[in-house]
């Protein structure tokens, strides 16, 4: 017995990253993990995925814990991003006996990142496996590889172990993770909205995009017998897989919270900040549910996990240089790449002269496929009260979202 059996025959030997607070540019206020574990039959031992590089020699330390390395039979990579395979040419150094095991993109992808580090003979022998490839290691478990393009590489797959003897794990790498740092490591030892939002935050800002994708690859997942899902981030599911399935099949579907507003902006002198707060005062006194950004206090990561559950964005801009405010310029930008769904979409702003702003917003919206109001507000200057009346416009909001 170690501290890092996870369940009978089955041992945690990743990395918690308590520390981290920037992943890629997404803020991690609670950390994040790199799950990597070991998989043991009694005939054969399976290490699934490695951490970032600079975890290394724990990750190492963790393997040792658990088995002797030169043990280890099978070593299947999920995925090649650097924040699972950054420590895949040190490990192998220690694992001669170990045949690795990726999908066809994965090896590829495998020697376009290490090539410089390990000779050619390493991804030759590497075996390919794709839809529905086996591997038994004995008593009763068994592998089948199932890859899942584009979530979140073109690389990546999930791998299904069955077990006669034991409960049907599914290894689902990025799928289903949250950047969430806790030494416990199942969902029903935290506190579940917590790990819930975690989740939320890290569809919005990794597989929202990804969508139409996602739908399809559910059912696949849905139709496997899984008892427990092993992410590479944060927490394993036991108790509540239901939910978490529920919740990617109404993420991947573009559902919204019926009626909801999010006001995301940014202002210089305070006018873009009267537009929407007095937007926001008109909104919620219909019963409507509303949150309000100002992106120079906010971080975009946040916002784009409530724009994913919002019906309408409202997007706010004082005009600088003919243009966008730079926090508004990136945050729009950000969210064209993650591309959220079913949304109606309206611009605000305050110009002094020539104005340019709400223009860029609107353009910005359209690109997104967001649904662009007709309607818009650009004040000169400082609003007087009545340019604050947004009974006529609001009123057109509520309409449009239906
Ligand atoms: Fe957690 Fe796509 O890497």
């Amino acid at each position: 017995m170690t501290h890092l059996e996870l369940m009978k025959d089955v041992y945690y030997v990743g990395y918690v990253d308590f520390e981290v607070r920037n992943f890629h540019g997404y803020s991690t206020h609670k950390g994040s993990s790199y799950n990597a574990y070991i998989v043991k039959s009694g005939e054969k031992t399976v290490l699934i995925d490695a951490v970032k590089r600079p975890y290394y020699e724990y990750f190492l330390s963790n393997i040792k814990h658990v088995c002797d390395p030169s043990e280890i039979d099978y070593f299947i990579v999920n995925h090649v991003e650097p924040d699972h395979s950054g420590s895949f040419p040190l490990i192998l150094k220690h694992l001669p006996n170990a045949e690795i095991i990726a999908s066809t993109r994965g090896k590829e992808i495998l020697e376009a990142h290490y090539h410089e580090e390990l000779d050619k003979k390493h991804f030759e022998n590497i075996r390919a496996v794709k839809e529905g490839d086996t591997l038994e290691i004995g008593n009763g478990k068994q592998f089948t590889f199932v890859p899942i393009p584009m979530i979140h590489w073109p690389d990546s797959m999930v791998s299904f172990m069955s077990d006669e003897n034991g409960k049907n794990i599914l290894f689902s790498n990025d799928a289903f993770g949250q950047h969430f740092a806790t030494s416990k490591r199942w969902d029903d030892e935290n506190d579940i909205a917590e790990i819930m939002w975690e989740a939320e935050k890290y569809y919005a800002n990794i597989l929202l995009h990804l969508s139409g994708l996602i739908t399809k690859a559910i059912p696949k997942v849905g139709a496997l017998a899984i008892d427990i899902i092993c992410p590479s981030h944060g927490v394993c599911w036991r108790t509540h897989i239901g939910k978490i399935l529920e919740a990617y099949t109404k993420w991947s579907a573009g559902k919204t919270d019926g009626k909801s507003v999010l006001i995301v902006y940014d202002t210089m002198w305070g006018s873009t900040e009267k537009i929407a707060k007095a937007l926001y005062k008109e909104i919620i006194h219909r019963g409507i549910s509303a949150k309000r950004f100002r992106l120079t206090n906010a971080d975009y990561s946040d916002v784009i996990t409530e724009a994913m559950k919002a019906k309408a964005i409202l997007v706010g801009s004082p005009t600088l240089n003919n243009g966008l405010y730079p926090l508004v310029a990136e945050y729009l930008s950000y969210q064209k790449g993650l591309k959220p769904m079913n949304k109606v979409g309206m611009a605000f702003g305050s110009y002094g002269w020539g104005g340019g702003a709400v223009k860029e917003i609107i353009k910005e919206l359209e690109e997104t496929k967001i649904d662009v109001m007709e309607e818009k507000i650009e004040i000169r200057f400082v609003p007087r009260p009545e340019d604050l009346d947004f009974k006529n416009i609001v009123d057109k909001l509520v309409e449009k979202m239906g």
